[in-house]
């Protein structure tokens, strides 16, 4: 008789029990082969319950942006906060010390204009409360005509019923039923994709806002209460804005009346090498969604940072804020965030992703070489080589992607000790969004890694 190892025996008991998040469930078998177990984590690195290492080329899921070892001093933030108020919540005029000092100190940091912060769990009830406030600033305006939403093809934005309105795949959507909020769809900026003719930002930007306006006006500019974007647009592949776009939209949100939100739950806290990354665009949001970053992964929290233009009206004498969350703030999330803003500024954690961003983008740049790469996209931390395949215009067939998107290529990055994430989807890609204390030889050690396996995958072409 064989002793089950420890490994055998966590997968099976999570392929019993758990219910894991976007996974065929039903397809690991009793004994949850494919489960992968990670027990531990240190600097950028995450170990498997096997003891192999790997290193986390994706900040869990673009969440540690200061990796694994800094788990004594939070514990030390956790362990204090718990010790002097372990709940209370922000709701009907109450507060605590730790929200009020936390909204206060992302006020500090955030873009021009935003000084009120309201928060929640995570990135899709933080944008959730972005859509509410955006009605509500609206019907107190009277203008309650202002039904709908306008979001960017191929994007993602939670998966609660309410953020799937905003989140352009249907395979993802459909099963639910019509979308709570009515949202149209506009072009992403994947010039690769959409506009490989052009050779400057500026026809690409006036072509893109070009559809944008057609879109409100098509829509009745009266019916519009947002548009929400990602900075860097993350399905898709780190998809980059071109130069002009962001003031563009501003110009746009001004004209037509409706808020423009910056959904930045990957791109804020320094993954760009910005507090947050619409800084790096010129972005001038009325709302900013953050999760993810705003606690390294430490704890789970999100946020919704709410410009002055809304506050204003939304915090008219008498008007009542009326949505919420029990663990809005929750305290321990809110030290853990407090302790998180302090280590990055202590220990300069954005002044590491702008010293090494032209490094990264470099060697990310050098990829590009390869048949199997297309494009190269991304900033800061967050690189995507989008990937063609064996087809004229550069699709795959349906054998090459079975073999080399969902087999060879994320079987031989996990081998060679990176975790990266590969998508299979109508355009292909491999991501990166490592730790942002990585340094120099460690990006490097992606990078070797990345170009080996893309060289086999283009051999195997
Ligand atoms: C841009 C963006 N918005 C919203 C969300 C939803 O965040 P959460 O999974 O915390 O609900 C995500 C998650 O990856 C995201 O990338």
């Amino acid at each position: 008789m064989t002793t089950a190892t420890a490994t055998e025996v966590l997968s099976a008991s999570a392929a019993r029990h758990l219910l894991l998040n976007m996974t065929p469930n039903g397809s690991f078998g009793p004994d949850g082969d494919d489960v992968f177990v990670v027990r531990r984590g240190e600097g950028a690195y995450v170990e498997d319950s096997d003891g192999r290492r790997y290193i986390d080329g994706l900040s869990g899921l673009y969440c540690c942006q200061l990796g694994y070892s800094y788990g004594p001093e939070f514990a030390e933030a956790a362990e204090r906060q718990l010790r002097e108020l372990c709940f209370s919540p922000l709701w009907s005029a109450s507060a605590h010390p730790t929200a009020i000092e936390l909204a206060e100190r992302l006020s500090r940091i955030a873009p021009p204009g935003i000084e009120h912060t309201f928060f929640c769990g995570g990135g899709a009830e933080a944008v959730e409360t972005a859509w509410k406030l955006a009605r509500r600033y609206h019907a107190l305006r009277g203008e309650p005509g202002r039904t709908k939403a306008i979001a960017r093809r191929g994007a993602y934005h939670g998966l609660t019923v309410g953020t799937l309105s905003f989140t352009d795949d249907p395979a993802l959507r459909e099963p639910y039923g019509p979308p709570a909020v009515e949202t149209r769809f506009v072009s992403h900026t994947n010039r690769f994709r959409l506009a490989p003719e052009y050779l400057d930002d500026e026809l690409f930007t006036s072509r893109l806002l070009g559809e944008l306006e057609a879109a409100v006006l098509a829509e009745g500019p009266e019916t519009v209460a947002m548009l929400i974007a990602e900075p860097v647009q993350n399905r898709g592949g780190c998809i980059t804005p071109p130069t002009g776009y962001w003031e563009g939209l501003r110009a746009l949100a001004d004209r037509y009346g409706f808020l423009l939100v910056a959904d930045e739950v990957i791109t804020a806290f320094g993954r760009l090498g910005e507090w947050f990354g619409g800084d790096r665009y010129g972005a001038r949001p009325d709302i900013v969604t953050v999760a993810k970053g705003i606690t390294a992964g430490y704890a789970p929290m999100g946020a919704t940072l709410v410009g002055d233009r809304v506050v204003e009206v939304v915090n008219r004498p008498g008007t009542v804020l009326n949505h919420g969350y029990t663990f809005a703030g929750h305290p321990l999330s809110a030290a853990i965030a407090l302790r998180n803003l302090e280590i990055m500024e202590r220990d300069r954690i954005l002044d590491n992703v702008r010293g090494l961003q032209d490094h990264l983008a470099s060697r990310m740049a050098a990829l590009a070489g390869l048949p199997i790469v297309g494009d190269i996209r991304g900033a800061g931390f967050f690189y995507a080589a989008e990937l063609v395949g064996d087809l004229d215009g550069g699709g795959f067939s349906d054998t090459a992607r079975a073999a080399l998107i969902a087999d060879l290529l994320p079987r031989r990055l996990r081998e060679a000790g990176l975790l990266a994430r590969v998508y299979n989807r109508a355009a292909p890609l491999v991501q990166i969004a490592p730790p942002l204390i990585s340094d120099r030889p460690l990006l490097d050690r992606v990078a070797d890694i990345l170009a080996a396996c893309l060289d086999e995958a283009s051999g195997r072409l």
